[in-house]
């Protein structure tokens, strides 16, 4: 398999296109999933993807991609509930798959806290039951509400069905006032087989497997219906808290079990990865006749106040992390490999294969990444599968691990069909004949046709709807598609939204009278959309779906330009520089070629410094600037720029932004932080925290924080053997504070 190799034996440049590929593969994964179109990956691949992608990001953090996969979690809410903001997000887990994965988690975090090797921490484990988390509210000892995870901010209120489960006590003794329970939903395969059995009978839909059966009893509108369905819950965390229930997670897990909730009788506590092992192995052998299923087992730091110092990444627990159980696989026949183009343009094969029951589970597409894989190449173009391409008519052996669609393992050459021939991957795009290039270090080929493509003008246009960014009300990527190809209201481009309304009252054939649409439906679709006329900058940016700009980008874009005229005058000043850094990329690679082949050491700085020579010094400061921003390196700045340059694509972000009003970002969303907006350099030795902590809690608490002293840094937390950067401080007026006083002002010692 491709992603097999170790991220520890992946060299900087590997690690660099391989999160490349994670982000094409995961962010896709995201779309499909949130448009609700069919998932092309499973849960399993899904969530095994995204932790090598955090484990990458984990060794080489300047990586990081501004777009990384990292920092999404979930799904939407479903609109047939009402929707609950959770008072502490749901967040996701981690993943690991090994032994080192799991000495790697350890070592991560001893390091975070600064703990030496031999240095004790503890940890639980605990089984990962594959259901569907729930968060119950309890006030005052009554429980009220009950909210599905959703994305993790915002969930579904279940708390009419939630009442019908046995497992969930509806009041509380001594508990404290306010306590959120979280835990999992869950079917017991016996139960599963007679509902199935009952639903068989009585014509009704049957489902694929327990979670499913879970998830689709518990999202019922109908709480009647929910109650027939004999649902079971584990409580395993919590959310707010009036007060404490524990010291450890294994005391307060004991707590939850004296409250009345049901916990899973397998939690043990672990004494390290060795342990942690061990009873993972416990685990999986019992697996088979626990009577529910769980696909891993999680293991979290039992003390708590470690917890609390480690913390949260953007979607997951730093001190917690799920060790999934291997996945399943099945043989089956390749009959079509499809090409599909996506937003960005690239091109992403997609296996079709004769449908194969894996689990339980009938499967029939698989992802096929890009012509590489396909060709038996890894992204380091060493050989995968031994250098077996895949052929259409070929045997071959499919993986899962969750319900969906999976990837493929490995082929039988011995049942190859006669006459097959190996796959031209097209050099043109298939859905609008533009070449599709294939640029230096990226694995992806890439339509170029921009937006003239219609595949990447609609899949821009499903990202321009899509939740996190316009999420316009009865607009998704079905309706989409239909005005796309519609010739009398088309929306061709997302300024062609704002003025659907104004061309319909120009038109004959209105809207309201066509097929499937009546007075009350197009009048809804007009308001959602004026509804969103006003928006704010960071979703604007996200919106506009340029390539390597995510939410995490577009929001360090919009806190730093404040204001979008800010933000393209910036753009616009820094473009001569961007044709540069493309210049010296091109540069580099020809010295290196023409070293390797003189037999002498690269000279790389000269050869890149020679293109930046004749310069214009005001293009230089404004892409420094740009690229000065903390999360936005060189690659999202290149991208930006090409985007604006574009003449098509700035046509159409002018025309977009001459239909809205953009809101300012207005700095003081971190409250009363004294750090918000501040840019923080830290240097010499911490001594209460490590480097990755104190980043951490500053970026937590609303401050930039950047390597290097410049005129804009505002504070220099200098601990003992601070060097030049106290001196260029000093220079500079910057204020200068130790440790102990930097604790003081973000208030915790
Ligand atoms: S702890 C902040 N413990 O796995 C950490 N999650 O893949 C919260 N899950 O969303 C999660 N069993 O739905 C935790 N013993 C367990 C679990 C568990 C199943 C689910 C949960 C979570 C998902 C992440």
């Amino acid at each position: 398999m491709q992603d097999a190799r170790k991220v520890s034996t992946l060299t900087e440049d590997e690690a660099q296109a391989e999160l490349a590929r994670l982000a094409e593969i995961l962010l896709r994964a995201n779309a499909d999933y949130h448009g609700e179109d069919a998932p092309q990956i499973s849960d399993a691949d899904y969530d095994r993807l995204k932790s090598r992608n955090a484990e990458i990001e984990a060794r080489f953090a300047h990586l990081k991609r501004a777009d990384s996969p990292s920092d999404v979690i979930g799904s939407a809410p479903s609109e047939r509930f009402a929707k609950v903001i959770h008072a502490q997000r749901m967040m996701s887990l981690g993943n690991a798959f090994d032994a080192t994965e799991i000495a790697e988690f350890d070592a991560r975090l001893r390091k975070y806290l600064g703990l030496p090797k031999d240095a004790p921490l503890r940890y639980t484990a605990e089984p990962k039951i594959d259901g569907l988390s729930l968060s119950l509210r309890y006030e005052v000892g009554r429980l009220v509400q009950a909210a599905t995870r959703g994305d993790g901010a915002v969930g579904e209120n279940v708390t009419a069905n939630a009442r019908m489960v046995k497992d969930i006590p509806q009041s509380l003794l001594d508990a404290p006032d306010i306590l959120e329970i979280r835990g999992e939903v869950y079917m017991s395969h016996a139960d599963f087989a007679a509902l199935n059995t009952r639903q068989a009978e009585a014509g009704a839909k049957t489902f694929a497997n327990p979670r499913n059966a879970a998830a689709g009893s518990l999202r019922q509108l109908d709480a009647e219906v929910t109650r027939a369905r004999p649902l079971k819950f584990f409580a395993y965390a919590w959310g707010e808290l009036s007060a404490p229930l524990a010291d450890t997670q294994f005391d307060a897990i004991a707590r939850l079990e004296s409250l009345g909730f049901s916990t899973n009788p397998l939690t043990t506590l672990c004494d390290g990865p060795d342990d942690l092992i061990a009873h993972y192995a416990q685990i999986e052998q019992q697996r088979a006749s626990l009577g529910y299923d769980i696909d891993g087992v999680v293991y979290k730091v039992d003390d708590l106040d470690l917890q609390r110092r480690l913390g949260y990444r953007s979607t997951t627990p730093r001190w917690a992390i799920a060790h999934k159980f291997p996945a399943e696989l099945a043989w089956t026949r390749l009959e079509a490999i499809e090409i599909n183009v996506g937003r960005t343009g690239a091109l992403s094969p997609v296996a079709r294969l004769a449908p194969v029951t894996v689990g339980g589970v009938v499967v029939s597409n698989a992802t096929l990444h890009n012509e590489d894989y396909i060709a038996g190449r890894g992204s380091d173009g060493d050989q995968i599968r031994g250098g077996k391409d895949i052929r259409v008519g070929d045997w071959v052996q499919v993986y899962r691990a969750g319900d969906v669609i999976p990837k493929i393992a490995d082929l039988d050459l011995d049942r190859r069909p006669e006459g097959a021939a190996a796959f031209v991957f097209p050099k043109t795009c298939p859905e609008c004949g533009s070449d599709a290039i294939r640029e230096d270090g990226d694995a992806v080929r890439r339509c170029s046709g921009g937006l003239i493509c219609p595949a990447q003008a609609v899949e821009k246009l499903k990202h321009f709807v899509s939740r996190a960014a316009f999420d316009i009300e009865g607009l998704g990527a079905k309706q989409v598609e239909m005005f796309h190809g519609d010739d009398q209201l088309p929306i061709r481009t997302p300024a062609d939204i704002f003025t659907l309304e104004a061309r319909d009252k120009a038109n004959l054939t209105k809207l309201a009278n066509r097929e499937g649409w009546g007075e009350v439906s197009a009048r809804n679709l007009f308001d959602a959309i004026d509804k969103r006329r006003t928006v704010p900058l960071a979703r604007l940016i996200f919106a506009l779906g340029i390539r390597h700009v995510g939410e995490v980008a577009a929001r360090d874009l919009a806190r730093h330009f404040g204001r979008w005229q800010a933000l393209v005058d910036a753009v616009d000043a820094a473009a001569p520089a961007a044709g540069c850094q493309l210049l010296a990329d091109a540069a580099e690679v020809a010295e290196r070629q023409l070293a390797a082949e003189e037999g002498r050491r690269a000279r790389i700085k000269p050869a890149r410094d020679a293109v930046w020579a004749d310069i214009d010094g005001a293009a230089q400061t404004a892409w420094n600037d740009l690229i000065g921003i903390d999360g936005i390196g060189a690659t999202v700045a290149v991208s930006l720029v090409t985007s604006f340059q574009q003449k098509a694509e700035r046509a159409s972000i002018d025309q977009l932004v001459a239909e809205l009003t953009v809101e300012d970002v207005v700095t003081d969303d971190v409250g009363a932080s004294p750090v918000a907006g501040k840019t923080v350099v830290f240097t010499g030795t911490l001594e209460k925290m490590t480097r990755a902590e104190a980043k951490a809690r500053a970026e937590a608490l609303g401050a930039k924080v950047s390597g290097s002293v410049s005129a804009r840094t505002d504070i220099l937390v200098a601990g003992p053997g601070a060097g030049s950067k106290a001196t260029k401080a000093a220079d500079l007026g910057v204020e200068t504070m130790d440790e102990d006083a930097w604790l003081a002002l973000i208030g915790g010692a």
